[in-house]
């Protein structure tokens, strides 16, 4: 019996999708868990992003499917056996980033525009269409653990203090 993969969310996946009984095991949680949104082969689709061959550090990816954002809903007591069997199906590199620490940290909004208004715009507007973190629904313990980890390009923080990856993560989520 392959080990199972997102035991107690069974029944909330089961009211949604099919009628099963047993949780996937690892080697097909993400045909059926995540397929019909990231693609099947993890190429992304209108509703979700690639996945497929992008630079995403462990933690991140297992806080994302942890917590969940925008259309995609959390999953409760996922299981590292299976989540490390999906980024080994979908090339996903796992990837430790390099730190590119601003020089100080007087205010939350410093910090941003110093650290993050590159990519994600000023006022978190994104840049060329891309990148924006205004109107979104993603949980705070994600939004810390995109700043702490980092994803694709984008430079992980891994030295902030909890206060100040805090106050940064409400800053971002304030931006409206
Ligand atoms: C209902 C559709 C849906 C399902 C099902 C779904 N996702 Fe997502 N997922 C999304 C959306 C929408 C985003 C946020 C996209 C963005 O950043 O613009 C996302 C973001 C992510 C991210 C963060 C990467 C990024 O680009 O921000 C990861 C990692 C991820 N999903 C993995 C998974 C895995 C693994 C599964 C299956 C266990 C799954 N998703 C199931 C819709 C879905
Ligand atoms: C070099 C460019 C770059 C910098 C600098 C950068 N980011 Fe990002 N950020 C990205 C990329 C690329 C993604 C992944 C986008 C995706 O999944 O579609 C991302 C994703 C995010 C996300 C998740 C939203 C999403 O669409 O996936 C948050 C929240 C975030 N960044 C916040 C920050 C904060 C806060 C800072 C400053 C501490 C920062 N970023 C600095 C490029 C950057």
């Amino acid at each position: 019996m392959p080990k199972l993969l997102f035991g107690v969310t069974l029944s909330l996946f089961s009211s949604l999708s099919s009628c099963r009984l047993e949780p996937p095991p690892p080697e097909e949680a993400y045909a059926e868990l995540c397929a019909r949104c990231h693609g099947p082969e993890g190429e992304g689709t209108e509703r979700a992003p690639a996945l497929a061959k992008r630079k995403i550090p462990y933690p991140l990816f297992k806080a994302a499917v942890e917590h969940g954002m925008d259309l995609m809903r959390p999953i409760e007591n996922v299981d590292d056996v299976g989540l490390r069997t999906v980024m080994r199906q979908l090339s996903i590199e796992e990837f430790v980033p390099q730190e590119v620490l601003p020089s100080s940290y007087s205010s939350p909004e410093t910090l941003y525009l110093q650290a993050c208004a590159r990519c994600h715009g000023d006022g978190g507007q994104g840049k060329g269409g891309r990148l924006a973190l205004r109107k979104r629904r993603i949980p705070p313990e994600l939004i810390r653990a995109f700043i702490r980890h980092g994803i694709d390009d984008m430079p992980g923080f891994p030295s902030l203090t909890e206060e100040q990856l805090s106050a940064l993560s409400d800053y971002v989520a304030r931006l409206k």
